[in-house]
């Protein structure tokens, strides 16, 4: 099904987009169409914690693609529970007969730091971003293999490996990208790919970044070394060409990665590895404390005990 014309690489494909009546997802379905893919608009439309439901943003990025002269549907079902996302899924299936290109961006955030965080805020941030990114996941993967081509994308956070709080939100992160890594593996025989993007841009959800990090600061909390760091929150669609990438043909080979992206930025992440290793004669029986206690510092340790202070 590859396109002749480079401007359309997606011509022929179906593409489900999770969270794309606002921000980012907007953005990635309204390019996903103008590169030729037929749309599923997927968003519950709530607010940005979570809460509440609107039928009126999946409808309106649909209508938008329309009007431009592209193909797309608005499903509204949430993501976020086993059935609702089948449905999700299935619509793609009832309204273009195929799927090939599912992205994972539909996600919540409360901004809390760890003992303003109940049981619910952790349930529903974890609804969401991690168990709606597996659920369709899930449901999705046959309907990939049998339409033979299959392109995931996830979305991760550089909260995966940056905490700023939120420790939620950074836990549903990681395991969206330890879902990544999983998948990618199995299924690598289908010549299905699954990547995600960290991205960044200027959304509801970042709008009051500045605010925060210049509180996190007050508070000790993040150093002069993290709050250097500039990644300007630019535009949205400034996320969208990299996903129209990583769903073409010519991303075939690409899989298992973690890209960070946004405003002028293309990153890649390392992959987590084992960096040092210490070895113990099994014979001698288990480690005594006082060695541990020597050792350490000296070899595992050497450069650092504390990941925190790096990431300040
Ligand atoms: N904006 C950034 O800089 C940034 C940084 C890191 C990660 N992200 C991630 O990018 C994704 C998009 O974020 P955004 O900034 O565009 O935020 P956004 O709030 O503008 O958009 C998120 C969309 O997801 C939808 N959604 C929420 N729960 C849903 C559910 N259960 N089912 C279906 N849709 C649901 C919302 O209605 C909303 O339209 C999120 O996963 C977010 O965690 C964004």
């Amino acid at each position: 099904m590859s396109s002749p014309d480079p401007t359309r690489p997606l011509e022929g494909r179906v593409a489900l987009v999770t969270g794309a009546g606002r921000g980012i997802g907007r953005a990635e379905a309204l390019a996903l169409a103008a590169a030729g893919a037929r749309v599923v608009v997927n968003d519950l439309g709530g607010a940005e914690g979570g809460v509440g439901s609107s039928q009126g943003p999946a409808q309106d990025v649909a209508q938008e693609i329309r009007e431009a002269g592209g193909e797309a549907v608005a499903n509204t079902d949430s993501v976020a529970e086993w059935a609702s996302a089948q449905r999700v899924v299935a619509s793609a299936v009832e309204s273009f007969g195929r799927l090939d290109i599912v992205v994972n961006n539909a996600g919540i955030v409360r901004h809390q730091m760890i003992e303003e965080i109940d049981e619910a805020d952790f349930d529903a941030t974890i609804a969401v971003n991690l168990k709606g990114t597996f659920a369709i996941c899930r449901h999705a993967i046959p309907v990939l293999r049998a339409g033979g081509y299959g392109r995931i994308i996830n979305t991760a956070s550089n909260q995966w490996a940056a905490p700023i709080g939120n420790a939620h939100y950074a836990a549903s992160k990681g395991g969206v990208t330890s879902l990544t890594y999983d998948l990618a593996f199995e299924l690598q025989p289908d010549g299905i790919t699954v990547n995600a993007v960290a991205p960044f841009a200027l959304t509801r959800m970042t709008a009051d970044a500045g605010a925060r990090d210049a509180d996190l600061q007050a508070r000790g909390l993040m150093g002069a070394t993290r709050a250097a760091v500039k990644e300007p929150r630019a535009d949205p669609s400034l996320v969208a060409p990299m996903v129209v990438y990583l769903a073409s043909d010519a991303a075939a080979e690409i899989s298992g990665r973690v890209f960070r992206v946004g405003g002028p930025k293309i990153g890649i992440y390392g992959h987590p590895s084992e960096e040092r290793t210490v070895f113990r004669d099994e014979t001698d029986g288990p480690w005594p404390y006082d060695q541990l206690a020597a050792l350490l510092p000296r070899t595992l340790l050497a450069g650092g005990a504390s990941r925190a202070p790096h990431l300040r």
